[in-house]
């Protein structure tokens, strides 16, 4: 018998002009700012997978955690509101390890793996499908910073969107309403499962985001590298420092890349000119009060909203209902 194979639907701008655009618009912005969904090529998102792995980055396995213990918790509260074989939509799937984790206790009939990355996403769905040959599969490319929306005909009833590992905190508090209003809109009348980075002292935020084997750093220079290969640019990752900075005004780790001597970075039709020590602003990674994260779910149009933390509150997992 032939092996299942999932379906790839692209939504991404088919002409790499785009992000051209966007990446030159913010070199150029008098503070020159990058978003992180550039930090997601393949390396990138291989470089992210490995960041999970470190001792000092707790958000990955504290959730998995929470999953775990609550799992049947879980899957109780959502059977009467979805149909039987739903379709579990996982945004920014990556290698989809977490939500394999839940296909077990929730039985999805569909998986949909929504990534930026399809250079990643496609051989780690086919992976994920020769193990799980009962589930219907399907990788979607999408830039969903930008507007959420999947590919008419991907979903036809009420869906589980999972929304794991804390990336909401990579959007200020507006963007992240804004996203989970399209989640809502998305989930055709279903639910939402959720993990939000909780508020902790900045020292261990400091060692998670700055960790002592530089696999952190790596993930953020190799930035420079995916903007070469979209703008032709001529960025040097060794003229260059990783800096992680927690911002308490703000709730919110950012990440910047220093410029460690004076330069200038050439690509076609443009150029800009660093001064030692001047900034990219890579990332902003904010951290929630459990409590504010739940009036954010409300006011995106959720409810029946539930929350589980672990037992130091490091991370809260959070569900609702369209
Ligand atoms: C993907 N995202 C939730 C991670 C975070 O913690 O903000 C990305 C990351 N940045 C540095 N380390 C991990």
């Amino acid at each position: 018998m032939k092996p299942r194979l999932p379906t790839f639907v692209s939504a991404l701008p088919a002409a790499a002009a785009d992000p051209a655009v966007e990446l030159t618009a913010g070199l150029l912005a008098p503070a020159a700012v990058v978003s992180p969904k550039f930090l997601y090529d393949r390396l990138g998102s291989a470089l992210f997978v490995a960041i999970t792995e470190l001792p000092e980055y707790y958000p990955t396995r504290t959730e998995a955690a929470i999953l775990a213990a609550h799992e049947s918790e879980i899957a109780r509260s959502v059977e009467p509101w979805l149909p039987p074989g739903f379709a579990l939509v996982d945004l920014g799937a990556g290698d989809g390890a977490k939500a394999a984790r839940l296909f077990r206790p929730l039985k999805p009939g569909r998986y949909v793996a929504v990534d930026i990355s399809e250079g990643f996403l496609q051989p780690a769905l086919a992976a994920l499908q020769q193990r799980h040959p009962d589930i219907d599969m399907i990788g979607v490319g999408l830039d969903f910073s930008r507007r959420l929306a999947l590919p008419a005909g991907v979903l036809q009833s009420p869906a589980l969107v999972f929304y794991p590992g804390s990336s909401i905190g990579n959007f200020g508090p507006d963007e992240a309403l804004r996203l989970l209003r399209e989640a809502h809109a998305m989930s055709c009348g279903g639910a939402l499962l959720i993990g939000a980075d909780l508020t902790k002292p900045a020292s261990q935020l400091q060692d998670a985001y700055d960790d002592p084997l530089g696999v952190t750093a790596a993930f953020n220079l190799n930035l420079l590298r995916h903007a070469n290969q979209i703008l032709g640019s001529d960025f040097n990752v060794r003229d260059w420092r990783h800096v992680a900075l927690w911002n308490s005004a703000q709730a919110r780790v950012e990440m910047h890349l220093e410029a460690r001597r004076g330069l200038t970075v050439r690509w076609p039709g443009a150029e800009r000119a660093f001064a030692a020590g001047e900034r990219i602003h890579t990332e902003n990674s904010h951290k929630w009060e459990a409590a504010a994260f739940e009036s954010l779910l409300r006011d995106a149009g959720w409810r029946h909203v539930q929350r589980w933390t672990d037992p130091a509150g490091w991370f809260g997992v959070f569900l609702a209902r369209a």
